[in-house]
């Protein structure tokens, strides 16, 4: 029989999944081959969901049940226990994870039932700061402008002395063309907003503010991991044609340009664990020693506000 609320101990159970995810999404690191990376990480995913004790119900996940074998949206998931929802994504940045390039993750977000937002994949629109700053000093219905002149002064610093992280496309020309207008750096990713999200909440990064553009699944995921880090992020779903406006009603959302606080996407007491594919801003990746494999990962809760580093080795003599 299932029960309700979090268990602490899942903070730490999580970190199996995430590990298996990118253990197996890095025997493929650089192998120009997207598609085998992200199945070898949905693959140990999934199986590596069996040994958590939780009743848990993918609500983002890879697809719908007809596009995707495993994890799939709807899927229930672990050995029994907490009923939980489940967003993830076994291979964030499955494209970096090909090309070799930082910052590919193995991510996983857990709530209480009904926590996490049913987003369907479609873009969102995002911009995100990291914590200590008023609330309410981002604005998704503002320009880009306006927010980073209040995030700048929120900041006590100047416009010039601000960096936006964006994803490099050719969608946000005029968005880039804006920022660099008033003089503001704009850092360019070629993939990973999840990380590009987190990178506001660490100063070593350099990086102030996210904007922009990209997956909602993985909006949802990185308003996930401010919960628990801190910080503020809005989201606003965007349609490219009927086709993804009928995705949404489907999935339960009537004001289909409702714009998302952090919370809205990510509520109640959740967790959030990531570890590194390939070496980023927050993570180490999956390295091959002559000792067994090395991963990094960060686990973390937003009730209790922990974050853990969890750097684990995984020795190649395994006894019976
Ligand atoms: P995948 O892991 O599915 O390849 O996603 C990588 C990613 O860069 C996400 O981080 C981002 O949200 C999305 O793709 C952006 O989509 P697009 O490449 O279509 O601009």
């Amino acid at each position: 029989m299932s029960s309700t609320g979090l268990n602490r101990t899942l903070v730490l159970e999580v970190v199996r999944v995430t590990e298996a995810g990118a253990i197996a999404a890095s025997a493929l690191n650089g192998r120009g081959n997207e598609k085998a990376a992200d199945a070898a990480a949905v693959e140990a995913m999934r199986k590596a969901f069996n040994s958590l004790h939780i009743d848990g119900r993918v609500v983002i996940g890879e697809g719908e049940r007809d596009e995707a074998p495993m994890l799939y949206i709807g899927e229930e998931v672990g050995a029994g226990g907490v009923a939980v929802d489940i967003a993830l994504d076994p291979l964030e940045g499955t494209t970096i994870c090909a090309k070799a390039m930082p910052n590919a993750l193995a991510v996983v977000a857990i709530s209480e039932r009904g926590g996490l937002l049913n987003a369907p994949d479609v873009y969102m629109d995002k911009i995100a700061v990291g914590g200590g700053l008023p609330d309410g000093v981002i604005d998704l219905d503002k320009t880009a402008t306006e927010n980073v002149e209040a995030v700048a002064k929120a900041k006590g610093k100047g416009v010039k002395e601000m960096m936006v992280c964006v994803l490099d496309r050719p969608r946000h020309a005029k968005l880039i063309k804006e920022l660099r207008g008033i003089g503001c750096g704009v850092a360019l990713i070629g993939d990973g907003d999840i990380a590009g999200v987190i990178a506001t909440t660490d100063t070593k990064t350099g990086i102030d503010m996210y904007m922009g553009s990209g997956g909602a699944p993985e909006g949802v995921l990185a308003a996930a991991a401010l919960r628990c880090i801190g910080g503020q992020m809005e989201g606003r779903l965007l349609y490219r044609n009927d086709d993804e406006r009928a995705r949404a009603h489907k999935w339960g959302i009537e004001d289909l340009n409702r714009k998302y606080t952090m919370t809205d996407m990510a509520s109640g007491d959740v967790i959030f664990a990531a570890t590194g594919v390939t070496d980023g801003t927050m993570l180490d990746g999956v390295h091959r020693t002559p000792e067994g494999i090395t991963t990094d990962t960060v686990t973390m809760r937003s009730k209790s506000k922990t974050i853990r580093r969890v750097q684990t080795l995984h020795g190649y003599d395994k006894e019976a």
